[in-house]
């Protein structure tokens, strides 16, 4: 099953930008990697397309009762699923509901996220839209590790953004999705290569450019 590339888990529940990105930046050869599975709680998520067009192992995981969380046995089912694909990093694209307790012990420390803000300013929802109500001047992206909290772990990498006058908030999100789509994939693949070390919040290795 495995060449010794680090095999990559996505979960995203939207369009899958990211994951493109990712999935762009394997095949271009610049991420070391292979994405191992796909994986979305939406059942017509426009990544679960973009994977499957390019052949890589794509499944709808049904979220269970809960809105913001996978009940327990959804959990199960997914921690099962990358288990058994031979995940080495769990790679959240997009995926809006929490992943906390079992599944954080089960990939412990090697589950990434991408957040559409300069954390730790404006964790949560709608970020971009967050730090254009508050009149923010730069806004941008953080790509961190995830922890039991919302938004909180170990900061990896962070790409600003200009908030620019008469942006709204499609024209500021469309420029900070720019930036993520070039920021995730090069820290995964700095991650793939070994670079990345992390001690508590203190992470070191990345290098833009
Ligand atoms: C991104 O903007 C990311 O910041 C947030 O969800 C969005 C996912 O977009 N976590 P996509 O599905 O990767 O296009």
């Amino acid at each position: 099953m495995s060449d010794g590339r680090l095999r990559l888990g996505i979960l995203g529940s939207g369009k899958g930008s990211n994951f493109v990105a990712i999935a762009d930046a394997i095949r271009a050869g610049s991420v070391d990697a292979e994405v191992a599975l796909v994986l979305s709680d939406v059942s017509d998520a426009g990544i679960l397309g973009h994977a499957r067009a390019s052949g890589i192992p794509a499944r709808h995981v049904a979220p269970g009762r809960f809105r913001t969380k996978l009940d327990e046995e959804s959990e199960s089912a997914v921690i099962g699923s990358l288990r058994e694909a031979g995940v080495g990093l769990v790679v959240l694209a997009g995926f809006m509901r929490i992943l906390k307790g079992e599944f954080l012990r089960a990939f412990d420390g090697r589950v990434m996220n991408i957040h559409p803000s300069l954390l730790p300013a404006f964790p949560g929802l709608e970020a971009w839209r967050q730090a254009l109500d508050y009149g923010a001047k730069v806004a941008g992206c953080t790509v961190h590790l995830v922890d039991q909290g919302i938004d909180t772990g170990p900061i990896l990498a962070q790409r600003a953004v200009p908030v620019l006058d008469g942006d709204d908030a499609a024209t500021l999100h469309a420029r900070i999705q720019g930036a993520e789509r070039e920021l995730y994939p090069a820290v995964v693949g700095a991650w793939a290569r070994g670079e990345i070390r992390v001690r508590g919040r203190m992470t070191s290795g990345f290098r833009e450019g």
